[in-house]
């Protein structure tokens, strides 16, 4: 297992002991991230090593932080060949427990949780994070609080409700259960999961860098397309790039990183455009895909600086293209991808039409989600797309436009 040297922190390069837990640094607060002892490592550890290992995030134990594992079969995901674009391929996270790729990093901070003793654990979240904190709390025997928007997909309440978790709907945004979370946490004692308030959850997500690799037979893609809400993906496999290159697993060259989110709330693509190190505050935010209704994400200035060192891009795509690029996923790979999984698929025709792509460039899209939790976001806006008069059902049979 890992042997954590020190927390780093990303701004000003203070360390901090992994012995107890930690948030952000208390000089700037910048966003944390654990170093291992890659020197050392690099005599002995090596690819060849992970064959037969166990087939979840957790085979590359070397690099996760040392705990006893709050493990429920997170990572690992398949790495489909696309049908449609034969560069392409579709990195498929929404078969992970709780049908997301959160289950990564909520199953890394709820280990260290439980290893540092906590009780109680409280999250801000657009869903899907809810949802995996409150599978992995559950499993951990640890208590979970969580704040999310009223009105987020009907199966991140029922989840979380039924894994047992005290849940808060706020009337309001992420950043609104954030305020929230921040204002009573010293009181209720409860320690701040918060998307990179905390150094664990980046180590959980690193892995999908790591299994892009492994899976591509370590050799990296041209590009990556990620779906960014607050980013911790796409900062996590850079880290994990950078690790494995210390390692002597792949070499100096990095997938162009290209975040994709949404028209109705694009602060990265924003601040991309504008040449800006850092994004502002997007008002009203507003997109079906809630995963990526983060108006303002903490760990901005890592996102953006990774774009421009990869050469890669940002780029916002509309609603209608994000529904459109579902159905087509559904319907000619055979995969029912999240909204904002589905936003990759968008991105990429994009562009591949502005010649930023080449046809024969290796593409991963990620699909950070399975479409089975947006069942409702989904049928809601069939029927309102919909033109005529409405479905209407009756015993024994179905009259209406289906
Ligand atoms: C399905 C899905 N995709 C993407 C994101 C955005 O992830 P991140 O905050 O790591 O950028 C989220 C966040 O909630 C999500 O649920
Ligand atoms: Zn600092």
């Amino acid at each position: 297992m890992g042997v954590i040297l020190y927390l780093e922190c990303t701004k000003c390069g203070a360390h901090y002991s992994a012995a107890e837990p930690q948030t952000i640094c208390p000089n700037d607060g910048g966003v944390l991230y654990a170093r291992y002892d890659l020197a050392n490592l690099k005599q002995h550890f090596k690819p060849a090593l992970l064959a037969g290992r166990v087939a979840s995030m957790w085979r590359y134990a070397e690099v996760l932080p040392e705990a006893e594992l709050v493990s429920i079969g997170e990572g690992f995901t398949p790495m489909l060949r696309s049908r449609e674009f034969p560069s392409v391929c579709i990195k498929d996270e929404g078969l992970n427990p709780t049908g997301s790729f959160k289950a990564r990093g909520l199953s890394a901070a709820v280990t260290m949780a439980k290893a540092y003793g906590l009780k109680k654990l409280a999250i801000p979240s657009a869903g899907n994070a809810a949802s995996a904190l409150a599978a992995y709390a559950a499993a951990a025997g640890i208590e979970a609080y969580i704040f999310m928007p009223k009105d987020v997909p009907l199966a991140n309440r029922v989840e979380c409700e039924t894994y047992g978790a005290h849940v808060m709907l706020v009337n309001g945004l992420i950043s609104d259960c954030a305020k929230i979370v921040a204002e009573r946490k010293a009181k209720d004692e409860w320690f701040d999961v918060s998307t990179l308030k905390e150094p664990f959850r980046v180590e959980g997500k690193k892995t999908m860098g790591y299994e892009v690799a492994e899976q591509l037979g370590w050799r990296l893609p041209s590009a990556i397309i990620y779906p960014t809400g607050g980013g911790v993906g796409l900062l996590g496999m850079w880290k994990a790039f950078q690790e494995m290159e210390t390692l002597g697993w792949v070499g100096p060259e990095r997938p162009r990183m290209v975040c994709v989110q949404s028209c109705g709330c694009a602060p990265i693509v924003k601040a991309w455009d504008e040449g800006r190190a850092t994004a502002e505050f997007w008002p009203d935010a507003n997109t079906l895909a809630a995963g990526l209704r983060v108006p303002k994400a903490y760990g901005d200035y890592l996102i953006l600086d990774i774009l421009k060192k990869s050469g890669g891009t940002a780029i916002a795509v509309t609603d209608d293209e994000i529904m459109e690029a579902l159905n087509h996923w559904a319907r000619v790979e055979g995969v029912f991808a999240a909204p904002e999984g589905a936003a990759s698929l968008a991105a990429y025709r994009k562009l591949r039409a502005s010649g930023f792509f080449a046809a024969d460039d290796t593409v991963v899209l990620f699909n950070t989600g399975s479409g089975l939790k947006y069942l409702d976001v989904i049928e809601a806006r069939k029927n309102r797309s919909r033109s005529g008069p409405p479905a209407v059902r009756q015993m024994g049979g179905i009259i209406g436009p289906y």
